[in-house]
């Protein structure tokens, strides 16, 4: 099964995607990371996420070796360092990226959070790279709302395909401003941290409505974020059976009931919460 989120290009790209976070640091869990991300791509979660900061590189040289043979049927998403923000820097860090990640194009290109380098000079930079044909897609990470009207103000700002945010059951904030600004210009949000990093409260209601799918509490909360429209979700799984559950929430359909016990348990909000960033 597999379920797909329009850009506003108009490309689609799957809901359920894969991270890389915390991956290649562990030479004896490498095989099985490799294998987890194949296994992904198998699925259908073939949007690929990592970052020149994981690892320092390793794990875009992992992702390299994970996808080999099946570049064309990924969706390659990578971020660059603040520090490499500035319009000169920016090419030399794709540059890095694309020659650690064994390929000639990202799919996606993102700032990993808000530089001090104006925003113009990076949207300059990202407009570079996308006419050189390097990358295919800009986004950003860890943007707020007012983050992004600042962005939208820069020529060329509005280019911007997604912002990739900490958003999950137990963490609602971007739902009071953030989520609907991007909705009004139909940009998915790409949630990060989207199972809380594996640390989701042991009891309560995920766990609860979980025995009703003959699920975990993990894949609950994955169904939680995948129902929405516009929305991307890439778990980290570096097991091949977290892989096989995590895919296996995109067959859950949370009932009303189940949605209002969520949010009786962790209420939406009522009020700005700034951005949270893990
Ligand atoms: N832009 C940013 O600033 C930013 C920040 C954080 C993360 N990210 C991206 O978002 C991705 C995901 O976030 P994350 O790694 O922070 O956390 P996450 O995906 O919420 O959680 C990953 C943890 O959950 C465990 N897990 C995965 N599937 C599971 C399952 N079905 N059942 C039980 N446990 C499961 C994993 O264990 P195993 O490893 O043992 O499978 C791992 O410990 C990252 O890899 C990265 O690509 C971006």
């Amino acid at each position: 099964m597999s379920r797909h989120v329009k850009l506003p290009t108009g490309e689609t790209v799957p809901a359920l995607g894969q991270g890389t976070w915390q991956m290649a640091e562990n030479a004896n869990r490498r095989r099985q990371e490799i294998e987890s991300l194949r296994l992904g791509v198998e699925l259908g979660m073939s949007l690929v996420d990592t970052a020149e900061m994981y690892g320092e590189g390793a794990a875009e040289e992992l992702v390299a070796e994970a996808i080999e043979g099946q570049r064309d049927q990924v969706f390659l998403v990578s971020k660059a360092y603040p520090h490499n923000a500035g319009r000169q820097a920016l090419a030399q860090a794709c540059e890095r990226s694309l020659r650690r990640l064994n390929t000639d194009r990202l799919d996606l290109y993102l700032l990993h959070w808000r530089a001090s380098v104006p925003l113009e000079e990076t949207v300059a930079g990202f407009e570079d790279l996308r006419r050189a044909g390097k990358i295919r897609h800009w986004g950003v990470s860890n943007f707020d709302t007012s983050d992004m009207q600042d962005l939208f103000a820069v020529p060329g700002g509005e280019g911007c395909v997604t912002n990739q945010v900490l958003y999950n059951a137990t963490r609602g904030g971007p739902e009071f401003d953030l989520i609907p600004w991007m909705a009004e210009r139909h940009m998915p949000l790409m949630a990060y941290s989207p199972i809380e990093q594996g640390r989701l409260p042991r009891l309560g209601p995920l766990q609860e409505i979980g025995r009703k799918y003959d699920a975990s509490a993990f894949q609950v909360a994955l169904a939680w974020l995948l129902r929405q429209p516009g929305m991307i979700a890439i778990p980290n799984a570096a097991s091949p059976d977290h892989v096989r559950d995590n895919h296996r929430a995109l067959e859950i359909q949370l009932s009303p009931e189940d949605l209002q016990a969520i949010d009786a348990a962790f209420p939406p909000p009522r009020r700005k919460h700034p951005l949270e960033m893990i």
